[in-house]
């Protein structure tokens, strides 16, 4: 059933060369959240690698899409890790290097009760940065990451690395 949604998500991604940079072959989501029946089932698949959790965290904005979703499917509550600037304080902050300069992630640690198992949920796993970091932001809270749950897996860009002794789930892995 996993294979019939990872072939799904392959028809349904939208491929765009050189968007929104030139070299940069971007991942569209946008046909497969319009697919009722697909969305849905990506959401399951992706809700499906965790047990019990008390939080999902979901990166702006994409992971936003699908940790909502699968934040109700797992009956538990959701943590918005936004770029920074957005969220009233007080807030955690990291900040992580990306090829050229860096960025940050805030969350609100209020909503993180300690010990809290929390799942991380985003659409694409590609170097790793944002992963890390949030996962090292949660974990600064007090939270419990249990695992991290992604649409797709760029494995040619090595983001697992930066995520050591984590269950890592993907739906779709390509090169
Ligand atoms: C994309 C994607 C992940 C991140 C993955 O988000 O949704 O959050 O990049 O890249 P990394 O593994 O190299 O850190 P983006 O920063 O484009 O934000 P957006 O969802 O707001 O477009």
């Amino acid at each position: 059933a996993r294979d019939a949604v990872a072939r799904r998500v392959t028809e349904l991604v939208r491929l765009v060369p050189d968007y929104p940079q030139p070299g940069v072959l971007f991942r569209d989501i946008t046909p497969l959240l319009a697919d009722a029946r697909a969305f849905a089932d990506v959401v399951a698949a992706m809700a499906s690698v965790a047990g019990q959790v008390d939080l999902v965290a979901g990166m702006e904005a994409r992971g936003f899409l699908l940790a909502g979703p699968v934040a109700t499917a797992l009956g538990a509550g959701l943590v918005p890790v936004r770029k920074a600037g957005k969220l009233p304080g007080p807030t955690a902050s990291a900040t992580y290097a990306l090829e050229y300069g860096e960025a940050e992630i805030e969350i609100h640690p209020a909503t993180i009760t300690p010990g809290a198992r929390v799942l991380v949920v985003d659409d694409v796993l590609a170097t790793g940065g944002t992963a890390a970091a949030t996962v090292g932001l949660l974990r600064s809270c007090g939270a419990d990451v249990v695992g991290l749950s992604f649409l797709v897996e760029l494995a040619g860009l090595g983001g697992r690395a930066h995520l050591p002794g984590l269950s890592v789930d993907t739906v779709l892995t390509v090169d």
